[in-house]
């Protein structure tokens, strides 16, 4: 396999073409951004830890019956993964109040919610990523009616899912955040990264932030946090 051409700069990753047209080439960047790139800083180190920490989640979501757009890891830093058009959607799941929910609902952040809360916000740095509802969804064409029940089904999914694997290594699923993508045939695959960067995960034991809150709130240096969650994940789900 072959790395061609770049097709894509994000904040925390570059995406490039390669020989094969199903297939692209991911570099995870050594980049922390927050408020949407306002805060942004070089953390050396941290696109190999999340490259690793991505690759073994959806190795795991697989064997959970729940496919992903990756591949392989082809480098510390790189993994392929199969093409896919990304549906301009964050869709985040919340198990417990914290962050912009807490602040939106004035709901203590830890608060455990009755069910899992599903929300969309769309995908658009020049509006801020704005919090919108199945109706906006439908309206802005971004996916059809059934596409947001599906899209919906799989995120309750996957927080089953990752509900699971994270309670194994000790950790606390609060919420996180997944993007979903449409291949040639129209099939959803979860797509994107699931990372510290991308969950709020908390010590089961301690409640200590094991995420990118970290960076977010100037609490510390996520690269020790980050290797935390990785040698943990590799100590329980590698296979030598
Ligand atoms: O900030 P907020 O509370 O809405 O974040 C909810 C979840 O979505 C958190 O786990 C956060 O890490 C994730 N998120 C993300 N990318 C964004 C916004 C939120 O991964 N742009």
């Amino acid at each position: 396999m072959q790395k061609k051409e770049l097709r894509y700069a994000g904040k925390a990753k570059k995406l490039y073409a390669t020989d094969n047209p199903d297939v692209f080439w991911v570099e995870y960047l050594d980049q922390a951004t927050a408020l949407n790139g306002v805060k942004k800083d070089r953390v050396a180190g941290k696109g190999a830890l999340n490259n690793q920490i991505t690759s073994l989640i959806f190795e795991q979501l697989k064997s959970e019956g729940i496919p992903s757009h990756f591949v392989k890891n082809v480098s510390k830093t790189e993994q392929l993964v199969k093409c896919v058009e990304i549906i301009p959607l964050e869709v985040v799941v919340r198990n417990v109040a914290a962050g912009s929910f807490s602040k939106r609902l004035q709901i203590e952040e830890g608060t455990p919610l009755d069910f899992p809360i599903v929300e969309f916000y769309y995908k658009e740095d020049a509006l801020d990523d704005p919090f919108i509802n199945d109706d906006h969804v439908k309206l802005l064409k971004l996916a059809t009616g059934k596409e947001i029940n599906d899209l919906k089904h799989l995120a309750r999914e996957v927080n089953v899912a990752l509900q699971r694997i994270f309670e194994q290594i000790g950790i606390k699923l609060i919420d996180f955040k997944i993007e979903i993508g449409r291949t040639k045939t129209g099939q959803l695959l979860l797509a994107d990264e699931i990372s510290p960067d991308t969950c709020r995960l908390w010590d089961l034991s301690t409640n200590e932030h094991l995420d990118k809150d970290i960076y977010r709130r100037d609490l510390g240096d996520l690269v020790p946090v980050y290797e935390e969650v990785l040698t943990r994940l590799e100590n329980q789900f590698l296979v030598e």
